[in-house]
């Protein structure tokens, strides 16, 4: 997508969108809601029309071309089977449209119903499958006429958890296999990383950023970046904190609960430069690890706790010691660092 824009009445549902996805990667759009990735998928299927800006398929404009003849799969955000088709008719449906011979068809949708896992289940109707099936029906009929494009908006949304854990993995490894190339939404972080090479930040109807899912975690190109990716808090008055005096060239700081160690007090004596007195103010059982949340004099942290370390209590004297903040400016970010710590070598 080449600048991109696509207002409807006077609100800008894309605006200069710019997203280049390579040949047979799968690519996560990530954002809030209302943030315009809906509107991104129609757009390249071609259900939407841009005001301005380019869409190219293999280095080819197809801005004219209509939807059924861009060879793009769509998977929905809602449900969207037939659900006076059989799962067979489902499937079978591009391929009709295509008029492909009775034999070939039969043929396909076997295989696609052995790729889905979804065996003997040709006869059912979409009513008497599990949500889980009925989206991995989805899936094999948006495949079914072999697009060069898959399109994936939501499809695990209305599944439970547990479910859709595993159809995740199931939709990786099964992209992978067919190597196609996909774009998959969702406003799930942990889905995000899971499921794609690539991960595509999207905020306001434009891209913020395109990254590894490490790359975008660890380096937020953005002040929207660094608050909607993982948890964060606000941190007033940054450059009043030991070791952070260069927070006082930004605007605004904010701090990750894996950059901030809690202990009891008296033992992080090593650090007395760099660590902060602080209170708990509440303790939550993370199955694996306490999450404490802290405060150092305005500022509310929260801070991982191992279960394996001496009980903590609210209302408890603690040592703080964060280790690195996220600081903006403007547009802005960066990483600083605790000065005090540069020259400790051992730490968490
Ligand atoms: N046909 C339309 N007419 C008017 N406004 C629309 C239309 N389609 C989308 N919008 C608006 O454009 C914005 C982006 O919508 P879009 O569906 O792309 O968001 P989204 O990122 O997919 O959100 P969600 O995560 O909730 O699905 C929203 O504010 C929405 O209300
Ligand atoms: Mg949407």
């Amino acid at each position: 997508m080449r600048g991109i824009n696509k207002s409807f009445g006077n609100f800008k549902a894309s605006n200069d969108t710019n997203l280049c996805v390579e040949k047979g990667r799968l690519v996560g759009l990530l954002g809030p809601s209302g943030s315009g990735k809906t509107t991104i998928l129609r757009i390249i299927a071609g259900l939407e029309i841009p005001d301005s800006g380019d869409i190219m398929i293999n280095g080819k404009r197809v801005n004219d071309m209509n939807a059924g003849s861009r060879g793009i799969g769509f998977v929905f955000q809602n449900y969207a089977l037939f659900r006076y088709m059989s799962v067979f008719e489902n499937v079978a449906f591009g391929l009709r449209v295509k008029k492909e011979s009775e034999a070939a068809i039969k043929k396909r949708v076997s295989e696609l119903m052995s790729l889905v896992g979804l065996d003997g289940f040709e006869k059912r109707f979409p009513s008497q499958l599990s949500g889980g099936q009925r989206q991995r029906v989805a899936f094999a009929r948006a495949i079914a006429p072999n697009p060069q494009i898959l399109l994936l908006d939501e499809p695990f949304a209305a599944i439970d958890a547990k479910v859709r854990q595993e159809l995740r993995k199931w939709l990786r490894n099964t992209i992978g296999v067919l190597g196609i190339t996909s774009v998959f939404v969702t406003h799930d972080q942990d889905e995000a990383v899971e499921v794609a090479d690539e991960i595509v930040v999207i905020n306001a109807g434009h891209v913020e950023q395109k990254g590894s899912p490490v790359d975008i975690y660890k380096h937020p190109a953005t002040p929207f970046v660094a608050r909607f990716i993982g948890h964060s808090d606000a941190m007033e008055n940054a450059a009043s904190f030991k070791g952070f005096e260069a927070a006082r060239d930004f605007a605004e700081a904010i701090v990750r609960p894996e950059f901030v160690r809690v202990e009891k007090r008296g033992l992080l004596e090593d650090y007395v430069a760099s660590a902060e007195e602080g209170v708990v103010e509440d303790i939550s059982f993370r199955g694996d690890n306490m999450e404490i949340k802290v405060r150092v004099s305005r500022v509310l942290l929260t801070a991982n706790y191992s279960l394996e370390k001496p009980g903590l209590s609210v209302g408890e004297k603690v040592s703080v010691l964060i280790r690195r903040i996220y600081v903006f400016d403007g547009d802005r970010t960066e990483i600083l660092e605790n000065e005090n710590l540069r020259e400790n070598t051992v730490f968490i």
